[in-house]
């Protein structure tokens, strides 16, 4: 068993949901070090909450546990093994917990070069946007060979639910599969508000009506929240162009198609080009003309 008061995490990329996360543990009273690569975000961060800020992830000598949320496959692969990455980590005792969204070729990789230098990778994508992270409320999918009941025990400490699934690569896998489910639904509405406007139909009598059905409430929210001018952005466009482009790469790596993420992935590319950093369900926006 870890002891909490002692424990010392690093965060690894403080942009939302490293930073949601960060605001939550320092309020748990533990140990923080954190890296971004503009590191005036960093600065920020620990000029509200209790953290030191340092230069390179290799720097993160002194914790016992590492927290990458950076964005994508690249940018895993830069802080791992670019200058002065964790591949550079002197410490082989650090655990390190991988909760960016990135592709099971990816991580499988990233798994293996760590591991040939001697150090502990663990999968942790995780379900649940930054109040969720800011809340200690995630849902936490594990997959790994090695020092898991320690990383189960991090996981806990900001997780609503903590899920083991087995070996490398397979919580990247199934963050994926609910990826694909869980970001379909603002380009769906943002089509069938094409059709209204088409044929001259207010939004109301469409809501009305879909209130009645299974998928009522989940076209509500994301309406909602799509058309609320003040919404603040939880998960970006950019982010769900990158999940779909995440998606249709892993199936084509193992020789599948991806016709439907296909479709999606250029989508969100084509909104990712008008608001990149916009709310991701705002993207249903760009569909209707008015
Ligand atoms: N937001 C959500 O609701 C949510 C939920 C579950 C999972 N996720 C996943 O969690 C990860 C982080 O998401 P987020 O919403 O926090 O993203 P974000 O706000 O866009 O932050 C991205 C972070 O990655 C860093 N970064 C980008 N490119 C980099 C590179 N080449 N090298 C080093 N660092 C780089 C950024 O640094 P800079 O500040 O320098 O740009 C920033 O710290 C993503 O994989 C996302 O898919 C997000």
């Amino acid at each position: 068993m870890l002891g909490v008061s002692a424990l010392k995490i690093g965060i690894l990329g403080t942009g939302r949901m490293g930073s949601a996360l960060a605001e939550y543990l320092a309020e748990k009273n533990i140990e923080l070090v954190v890296y971004n690569r503009t590191r005036a975000k960093a600065e920020e961060l620990c000029s509200r909450i209790e953290c030191s800020v340092v230069d390179a992830p290799a720097n993160m000598e002194d914790v016992d546990a590492i927290i990458i949320f950076v964005f994508d496959d690249n940018s895993l692969l830069e802080v791992v093994s670019g200058e002065h990455g964790l591949l550079q980590l002197k410490n082989k005792d650090i655990l390190i917990m991988n909760s960016t969204t990135v592709t099971p070729t990816t991580s499988l990789h990233v798994y293996n070069i760590l591991k040939n230098a001697g150090l502990h990778y663990v999968e942790s994508p995780v379900y649940g946007s930054k109040d969720h992270a800011r809340t200690g409320k995630l849902i936490t999918i594990l997959a790994g060979d090695d020092v898991l009941d320690t990383a189960e025990e991090i996981a806990s400490l900001y997780s609503q639910e903590v899920f083991r699934v087995g070996l490398i690569p397979t919580a990247s896998a199934i963050k994926l599969a609910l990826n694909n489910i869980g970001l379909v639904m603002p380009a769906l509405i943002g089509e069938s508000l094409a059709i209204l406007e088409a044929y001259g139909v207010k939004h109301e009598k469409f809501l009305r009506i879909s209130s009645k059905l299974w998928f009522g409430e989940v076209v509500k929210k994301y309406y909602l929240r799509a058309m609320n001018e003040r919404q603040e952005s939880k998960f970006s466009v950019a982010g769900a162009a990158k999940d779909y482009s995440l998606i249709v790469r892993a199936l084509h790596d193992a020789g599948y198609t991806a016709e439907v993420s296909s479709g999606l992935a250029n989508y969100y590319k084509a909104a990712a080009e008008e608001m990149p950093e916009e709310d991701y369900p705002k993207a249903m926006r760009l569909l209707i003309k008015e």
